[in-house]
């Protein structure tokens, strides 16, 4: 398991002052940015020329996550846009191994998700390929949703299967993480936790975010 990091998403932001937002996290390990196409998910939020606006405006990487049909297609844009890691969705994915492959040659991380009722068995051989797994923790579409412990489990099973390999891959949560719930997630085994509402619904929220960090490392041995 990797050291603990905390992704805030800007979904739950201000998107008119989006440089500003971000200039008050300056703790976290990466800027989550949700990309929605109003087709894989029933919301729309931006695309490559506002994501590589973003990421001229931080120094902070971008942890770019595809909710956008036609993956293969789409996602080497992000790459390019500026992103340090980029996932994609397996549900949205015709060849996954060969996108992960492209991501990675073109200098991004590569990542892949999984929505609430996705298994994680029928990847296990395709783990080796990926720099990140993201596992989400509520339906995809938007924020401030209450965290669905049905997919702890899996998040127990995938943790498993990597030290099984004896690999490293970053195991990611998404979808209604506070301070409530981040417990449970490290406890199963994740290790790069997202966080929307819970950071840009506080009063500080770089306090929140390294909040969120001592508590997921708190279950740590
Ligand atoms: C949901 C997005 C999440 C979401 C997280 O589709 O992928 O990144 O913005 O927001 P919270 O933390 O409020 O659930
Ligand atoms: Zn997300």
């Amino acid at each position: 398991m990797g050291h603990i990091q905390i992704t805030p998403s800007i979904l739950n932001a201000d998107f008119g002052r989006l440089a500003e937002e971000v200039g008050r996290i300056p703790g976290a390990d990466w800027i989550h940015v949700d990309v929605m196409d109003n087709h894989f998910v029933p919301n729309l939020t931006f695309g490559p020329t506002m994501v590589e606006a973003l990421a001229r405006s931080t120094d902070t990487p971008l942890d770019a996550h595809l909710m956008i049909d036609d993956a293969d297609r789409n996602a080497p844009a992000y790459v390019e846009a500026g992103c340090a890691s980029v996932t994609f969705h397996v549900e949205a994915a015709r060849a996954p191994v060969r996108l992960a492959r492209e991501i990675r040659s073109a200098g991004a991380r590569a990542s892949m998700a999984l929505k609430p009722a996705t298994p994680i068995e029928p990847y296990e051989d395709l783990l080796p390929e990926l720099d990140m797994l993201l596992i989400m923790t509520v339906e995809p579409g938007f924020g401030g949703q209450r965290f669905l412990d049905l997919c702890l489990p899996k998040i127990r099973r995938a943790r498993a299967m990597m030290d099984k390999h004896g690999i490293e891959t970053w195991l990611q949560v998404d979808g209604g993480v506070s301070l409530d719930t981040i417990e449970r997630c490290a406890e199963a085994g994740a290790d790069v936790f997202v966080a929307g509402s819970a950071v840009f619904s506080a009063d500080d929220p770089d306090a929140m975010v390294a909040a969120l960090r001592a508590r997921a490392e708190s279950v740590r041995d």
